[in-house]
């Protein structure tokens, strides 16, 4: 059993294969955080200190127990502990603070559905611990939900509240993950960014005070990725205590790190209270999004192990792993508006001749999208670019011998579209308010259920009966004068967790409607890499950067949180250099691999070289999508970057060396594949070089070359 409660002291103990988390009952009625770490006997809670100056405290306990000092599973507001807080809650008396009493617990194998969104599925092993509270006041139940993944080293939490009041009472924050830690002698790791430079890592000493890293754009964003960690000061690819913390959302977003008086160091994850509110009438519940921690002690390479083994089995959807991804050829680089029939067709016979398995269509094929400036939102191919309708088109694609995908952007609207002229209050819009524009387009209201409606009919109405095997969902602005005709005052707070459930909703339909297409996701690259989206799609476009020196450390930072088997990845036009054709490919297969450029204009020498990438590709694709990935040197201050896939009986690696701008020559380098079998010997595939898996544990030298665009793969098979 991962899950154990002992009665005499009051405490529960998670435990997964390599960690321990513990939670006492204090005084019978206070949830306090105990450890959370490297396996180990379990710990006692420490008393010392229980309060200091200026603490609050109740008579009844006296200074045996503080809110302010001790460690907390669910800190809330405005009863004596003044950190952060996760939850807050506004009672029918008109104030918002909020206290819970420890009530019961219920521990089960499996765990909590979470009712319109996404969470992790349940394996054989999964356990939940189930913990009830109560506020005398408020006259809510707060129900904190933990999750165990054994194997993965994983631990998800959500909450969930019910208003057993007979008015309304008004969430104003909501955390679901509370974890407080022992010091503050961590470094924080985050990924910030902007659209075509997503993911930059960013590896900073906690302070005192508090940093947030945050979304209010109603997407995870570009911006701020919601993974975080916090590692040891020596922690490195391969050692060191590293947590790591993820949130299953994908809309606006608040994570938090403060270090208190104390030195000690409060980590939230949650919803924040800037861009979230909701009210609950009587018998009404909410359930929180989920959260997500691991820990572990080998460094990022150990915390990032668990995330990829988790995500790949609970989180993207089941059957995404099996067999090979398709290699697609997508005409946005090489056409952007500028598509058409004949154009299309004459690409899917180059890229079948090439090799290519998909030709995907991206935007520009439905209403008067001509341009960025119109068209949005009306989902009928038009009629100039596809004189006999898309169902004829795409037959022919198929014909020629690639299976056929497709550009949509479901959640918005051009003002100057058929849908926006016919009902312009399914716009986001606040009353008196000018609507802002970005990309000249505005946002549907996806918190209002008829505007939800509305797009699974007319999708139903354009793709029903077609063959399409993949959709790429896209999604080009962020959200502001968020406000909803659909709901009332009291509930325009709402709106912008609501208009997420509506995404939601629209993405369930999408797979229960067409279950045999996959769904690429995209927020204008990678703007909204999440959890949360993960769950519906089974590849996310990485980012509209296409340059490869950019790309390295983009896709680095991508892998500390995320697996390989969701980062799309593709080679652009090199122009007419081969030598930076194959610098492409070698980056582009850190994940999964596809074509973004002009194959009618490309050269035959360059045609060549990619249909043997390709058919190179389809012999270790199976290693990217399900290989442990552990990187090797990390492009963060340093100009070069190596990483390495291996299977899980070690018998195949696939290892990965680049020099990026400007390496310089004549550095040597070790390249350790720390993992390989020293018992065996390897053949490398490409160049047919032997290699003991002592020497690859030790480590492959190479001497950089210093010239532009200089890259190398090897795929060792045991022999
Ligand atoms: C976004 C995507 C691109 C492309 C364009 C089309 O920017 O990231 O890949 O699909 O939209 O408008």
């Amino acid at each position: 059993m991962a899950i154990k409660f002992s009665k005499n002291e009051g405490r529960f103990i998670l435990t997964t294969k390599d960690t321990l988390y513990a939670i006492t009952v204090l005084h019978g009625r206070y949830l306090v955080h105990t450890y959370y770490g490297k396996k180990r006997p379990a710990p006692e809670l420490k008393f010392e200190p229980c309060v200091v100056s200026f603490s609050p405290y109740k008579a009844e306990y006296g200074n045996q127990y503080s809110p302010d000092v001790f460690f907390s599973e669910c800190s809330t507001y405005g009863a004596g502990d003044f950190r952060p807080s996760a939850l807050r809650i506004k009672n029918t008396e008109g104030n918002s603070v909020t206290e819970f009493a420890y009530k019961g617990y219920k521990k089960y194998k499996g765990r909590h559905e979470i009712p319109g969104l996404p969470f992790a599925r349940v394996g054989e092993d999964t356990e939940t611990l189930e913990i009830k509270l109560e506020d005398s006041v408020s006259k809510c139940e707060l129900k904190l939900f933990y999750t165990v993944y054994y194997e993965e080293n994983v631990i998800t939490r959500s909450m969930q509240i019910t208003n057993n009041s007979k008015g309304e009472v008004k969430i104003e924050k909501c955390m679901p993950l509370c974890l407080d830690l022992e010091g503050y002698d961590y470094d924080l790791i985050k990924l910030w960014g902007g659209h075509c430079y997503e993911r930059n890592f960013e590896r900073t000493p906690l302070c005192h005070g508090t940093q947030v890293i945050s979304s209010s754009r109603g997407a995870s964003s570009h911006q701020f990725n919601p993974f975080m960690a916090l590692c040891d000061k020596k922690t490195g690819n391969d050692k060191g205590d590293v947590y790591g913390f993820n949130f299953v959302f994908s809309g606006s977003f608040e994570n938090s790190v403060h270090v208190d008086q104390m030195e000690n160091t409060r980590v939230l994850v949650g919803l924040g209270s800037e861009c979230f509110a909701y009210t609950l009438g009587p018998k009404e519940s909410f359930d929180s999004p989920e959260a997500v921690m691991t820990y572990s002690p080998d460094g990022l390479n150990g915390m990032s192990g668990n995330f990829h083994k988790f995500i790949n089995k609970y989180i993207v959807p089941e059957g995404a792993l099996e067999g090979h991804r398709p290699v697609v050829l997508n005409t946005w680089e090489a056409c952007y508006f500028n598509i058409d029939e004949e154009k299309l067709v004459a690409f899917a016979k180059e890229a079948a001749k090439t090799g290519f398995d998909m030709l995907v269509m991206d935007d520009g094929w439905f209403g008067k999208r001509n341009n960025d400036k119109a068209g949005l939102g009306d989902w009928t191919p038009n009629p100039e670019k596809f004189k006999n309708g898309l169902g004829s088109f795409i037959k022919r694609v198929k014909a020629e011998g690639v299976q056929f995908g497709i550009w949509i952007e479901p959640e918005m609207v051009n003002p100057d579209s058929d849908l926006f002229r016919a009902h312009p209050e399914w716009c986001l819009r606040c009353p008196g308010r000018e609507m802002s524009l970005s990309r000249d387009q505005l946002v549907l209201d996806m918190s209002n259920p008829r505007v939800v409606e509305y797009l699974k009919k007319a999708f139903t109405d354009v793709f029903e009966g077609l063959e399409i095997d993949y959709i790429k969902w896209d999604m080009n602005r962020h959200l502001s004068e968020v406000g909803s005709a659909h709901y009332g005052k009291e509930k325009q707070d709402e709106v912008m967790y609501r208009y997420v459930l509506g995404v939601y909703e629209l993405c369930r339909f999408f797979r229960e409607k067409f279950p045999k297409t996959m769904i690429e996701h995209c927020s204008g690259g990678g703007g909204r890499y999440d959890l949360g989206i993960m769950q519906y799609c089974s590849q996310i476009w990485t980012s509209d950067n296409t340059y490869p020196y950019s790309r390295t450390p983009i896709q680095y930072s991508s892998l500390l949180g995320y697996p390989a088997s969701v980062m799309s990845c593709h080679v652009s036009n090199p122009g007419t250099n081969m030598k930076s054709l194959d610098y492409r490919f070698k980056v582009a297969v850190g994940g999964v691999l596809g074509y973004e450029l002009n194959i009618l204009t490309a050269t035959e020498e360059a045609k060549k070289i990619m249909a043997e990438q390709v058919k190179l590709y389809k012999t270790f694709d199976r290693l990217i999508l399900t290989g442990e990935h552990y990187t090797v040197i990390a492009p963060v201050d340093s100009r070069f970057e190596s990483h390495y896939f291996i299977n899980e009986d070690r018998s195949e690696i696939l290892l990965s060396y680049v020099e990026r701008k400007n390496a310089g020559a004549g550095k040597i380098l070790k390249l350790r594949v720390r993992n390989a079998d020293k018992t065996a010997v390897y053949e490398d595939r490409i160049s047919g070089e032997k290699c003991t898996g002592k020497e690859l544990f030790d480590g492959i030298e190479v001497i950089s070359e210093g010239e532009a665009d200089y890259a190398r793969l090897w795929h060792f098979v045991k022999i």
